[in-house]
């Protein structure tokens, strides 16, 4: 075996191993106390820990880059050359410049009718006394608004949800990425080939015809169709179903915010804030260091890797109050959940959209829901979420 493939006993942070262990925040906060620039040896990664690090960091990209790529195991050579989180001015510009008027929140409020629509209809099919929130409702309603935007076929939905699972999963410890998940990326790309024959033909209103449109202008080449369309598949699906799961169980666990949030709805939209600060979806992504620098007397070489653990910044008693206490009454302050600088996250509001109106309607028809049975946590390296998490929506264990 080699140090790879090992399952990596580093008790504070594994970059392959411990995104979704059931608490890892005290081990975060011994990093952010006592090594705030920490090694891990045996993967070869800088650990940053502290909220103002990372926001630092991220806003000085000719220092610290996002290429050749923000997975530190090998996500890149799945996806290919197009994925612009992966790369750096000018062509990250341009190539976020393609999708960026659909992405503001005017143009992704007018989508309010459709993730309504979705939403009702999820709910509706539920059998409430048997309930697998992350798999019924977290998964299907980020990846049929995906696919709604790409202009995929409402009919294919279900069919595509599992490869959209599949590529997201990791073997913890493990290095590289599964087999299932090169092929689901395999399914996905050449489904996505077919549909752009499609709209070559017959261009629409959607993110595919859009891409279409910037590969006859020369903005974006050919080869990058599948890196751009499969990072919106990921950062689209996994992120916004994480979310999700992370909100059920943060308010399955907590009923007295719970009771806060379904008696006044209008305050969803900062108790969503919390648990994008209190439970971060996306853990940590990379960094390489381009040219060399030093932090807390630490020397960073030019080539290093880094991982911003975005989830240690979101607890960081040097910016938060009572940080570890999960308040949906918090006067919302800026929170690291969607990065920062030239990266920050392009479907910051679309996840919020879904995130609001499910967390709202869900607590209308089912303010007293319980988490009953086993959760299974998602296997992701660098995201924190639910596979499973079953619960009983009929009241009786309230
Ligand atoms: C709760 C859900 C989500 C979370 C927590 C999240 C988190 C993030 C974070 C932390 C970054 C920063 C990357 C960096 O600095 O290197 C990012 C970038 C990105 N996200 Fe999200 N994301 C979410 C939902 C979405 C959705 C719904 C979409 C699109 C449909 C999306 C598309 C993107 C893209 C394209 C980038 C790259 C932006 C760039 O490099 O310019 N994300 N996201």
């Amino acid at each position: 075996m080699t140090t790879s493939q090992q399952a990596l006993q580093d008790p504070l942070f594994d970059p392959f191993g411990t995104s979704s262990t059931a608490d890892p925040y005290p081990a975060f906060k011994v990093l952010r106390d006592e090594h705030p620039v920490y090694r891990v040896t045996a993967r070869d990664v800088w650990v940053i820990s502290r909220h103002d690090d990372i926001q630092a960091i991220s806003r000085d990209w000719r220092t610290f880059t996002n290429s050749p790529s923000v997975d530190l195991d090998d996500t890149m050579d799945i996806v290919g050359p197009g994925s612009f989180v992966d790369q750096e001015p000018p062509h990250h510009d341009e190539l976020r410049a393609v999708l960026r008027d659909r992405f503001t929140p005017a143009a992704v409020n007018r989508e309010t009718p459709a993730v309504e629509a979705i939403v009702e209809r999820l709910l509706d099919g539920l059998d409430p006394g048997d309930v697998d929130l992350a798999g019924q409702i977290a998964w299907p309603l980020p990846v049929a608004m995906l696919c709604h935007l790409m202009g995929f076929p409402p009919e294919d939905v279900a069919g595509l949800t599992p490869l959209f699972v599949a590529l997201s999963a990791r073997e913890p410890g493990r290095q590289n990425a599964p087999q299932a998940s090169r092929d689901a990326a395999t399914a996905l790309s050449d489904y996505v080939s077919e549909q752009m024959k499609e709209r070559k033909r017959r261009p629409g209103d959607d993110l595919l015809s859009l891409i279409q449109a910037a590969t006859k202008e020369g903005t974006v080449a050919q080869e990058e169709v599948r890196g751009m369309c499969l990072l919106l598949c990921n950062a689209g699906t996994s992120t916004t179903a994480a979310l999700l799961g992370n909100a059920f169980a943060a308010l399955g666990n907590h009923p007295d915010q719970r009771r806060i949030l379904a008696e006044d709805p209008e305050r969803i939209p900062a108790g969503l804030e919390e648990v994008l600060r209190w439970d971060a979806p996306v853990v940590y992504l990379g960094r390489r260091v381009a040219r060399s620098a030093e932090l807390h007397g630490v020397e960073l070489p030019e080539g290093a890797r880094l991982a911003l653990l975005y989830s240690a910044a979101n607890r960081d008693d040097r910016r938060y109050e009572r940080p570890d206490v999960f308040d949906v009454t918090r006067e919302p302050k800026r929170h690291l959940g969607f990065g920062e600088g030239i990266h920050f996250c392009l479907g910051a509001p679309l996840a919020r959209l879904e995130a609001r109106i499910m967390i709202a309607a869900l607590l209308r028809r089912h303010p007293d829901y319980a988490l009953t049975g086993e959760a299974e946590r998602s296997t992701e390296h660098t995201a924190r979420g639910f596979f499973k998490l079953p619960a009983d929506l009929t009241g009786a264990h309230a």
